[in-house]
């Protein structure tokens, strides 16, 4: 006991834990790993320690807030009046990179929910995330750890670089093992919706219910600039057609080209300042997705160009970051 083995092989010891809990405890803020993205976590139950996550990534206060939980068995004192469906969701992918919208119980204040009636919850499938909700013993509200309208971040190193000192201690669990953030469904109506696709596919979801799902889709307007620009530079992101790729690289010459290569187009010769060679199973592309991203910036880069992947599987989720990064960002 006192070390925990994650994927990566990277371990955090008893005493990193209870460092994290007296930040926590504190109403301080902790980045944790999950199996999808890296979560800037803040006690659930304190509104002012909830408050610091929404000034330091500088997200509007109306946007609610994950709450997440150590085991499915703790649903009821977080959220009231749980449909049978939500269990039958919570049995099958929990721990897992799902988020069920549920009604909100009372120990979850309005802070968290960003004034809503409902609240979301998961439970994250990370060993170093369950051991620190174990020790902690209440429920952390953790957005991804980036500032607003970034790309959400997959290693702890991502998280240092973005949010610096801002952040009152980083738990380093290795890299994400999903690397996209979890698939949101809302269970308060009559039917469950996809609020967000992510990391459990639309297909095992619908083979779970035993029932066909609708999913959002994404607007593929393309407005450059859009998101705020007093972040760090970042590559405007430009989506095209598999077979136009290699002409829109040249035609936009006069910029540092950034390219992600699908499988299909592998060993094609693109004129381009930095080329990602995608992985072709869909799980090794979600889980290297954003950091892609934010290696073409660091690279320089200040236009990447990249394709959709077929809608099925982590491919919706995959196509549903990528619309968004070329899109007005959240
Ligand atoms: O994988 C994930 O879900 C990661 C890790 C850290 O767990 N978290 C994450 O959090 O992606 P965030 O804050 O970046 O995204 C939370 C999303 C938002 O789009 C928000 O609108 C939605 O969850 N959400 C939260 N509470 C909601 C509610 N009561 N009703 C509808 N949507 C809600
Ligand atoms: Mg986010």
């Amino acid at each position: 006991a006192g070390h925990r083995e994650t994927m990566a092989g990277v371990s955090v010891t008893a005493s990193e834990i209870e460092k994290a809990v007296e930040v926590l405890r504190a109403g301080g803020l902790v980045a944790i790993p999950t199996e999808t993205v890296y979560g800037l976590a803040a006690d659930a139950e304190d509104p002012q320690a909830v408050g610091r996550i929404f000034t330091t990534k500088g997200r509007p206060p109306s946007h609610p807030l994950i709450v997440h939980i150590g085991s499915a068995e703790q649903l009821d004192d977080w959220a009231d009046d749980v449909p049978e469906t939500a269990r039958l969701l919570a049995e099958r992918f929990w721990p897992g990179p799902l988020t069920l919208v549920l009604r909100r119980g009372r120990r979850v204040p309005l802070a968290t929910t960003g004034g809503l009636e409902t609240v979301a919850i998961r439970v994250p499938d990370h060993p170093v995330a369950l051991e620190l909700l174990t020790a902690f013993g209440g429920a952390v509200a953790a957005p991804s750890a980036n500032r607003f309208g970034s790309v959400s971040p997959t290693t702890a190193e991502h998280v240092r670089l973005e949010l610096g000192d801002d952040v009152d201690y980083v738990l380093d669990g290795g890299p994400c093992g999903v690397g996209v953030e979890s698939t949101i469904v809302d269970v308060t109506g009559p039917a469950p919706t996809v609020l967000r696709p992510g990391g459990v596919t639309r297909e095992d979801l619908e083979a779970a219910l035993g029932r066909a799902l609708a999913v959002p889709t994404t607007s593929t307007v393309r407005v450059p600039g859009q998101h705020p620009s007093h972040y760090a530079p970042r590559a405007r992101v430009v989506l095209v057609a598999p077979e136009d790729l290699a002409a829109e690289a040249h035609r936009y010459a006069d910029h540092k080209v950034g390219v992600l290569l699908p499988p299909a187009l592998s060993g094609t010769a693109v004129d381009a300042h930095a080329v990602v060679q995608l992985p072709d199973s869909l799980p090794d592309y979600a889980r290297g997705l954003f950091s892609y991203l934010r290696d073409l910036d660091h690279q320089g880069c200040d236009l990447i160009l990249a394709t959709l992947p077929d809608e099925t599987g982590l491919g919706l989720a995959i196509a549903n970051r990528l619309r968004r990064a070329a899109g007005p960002r959240d």
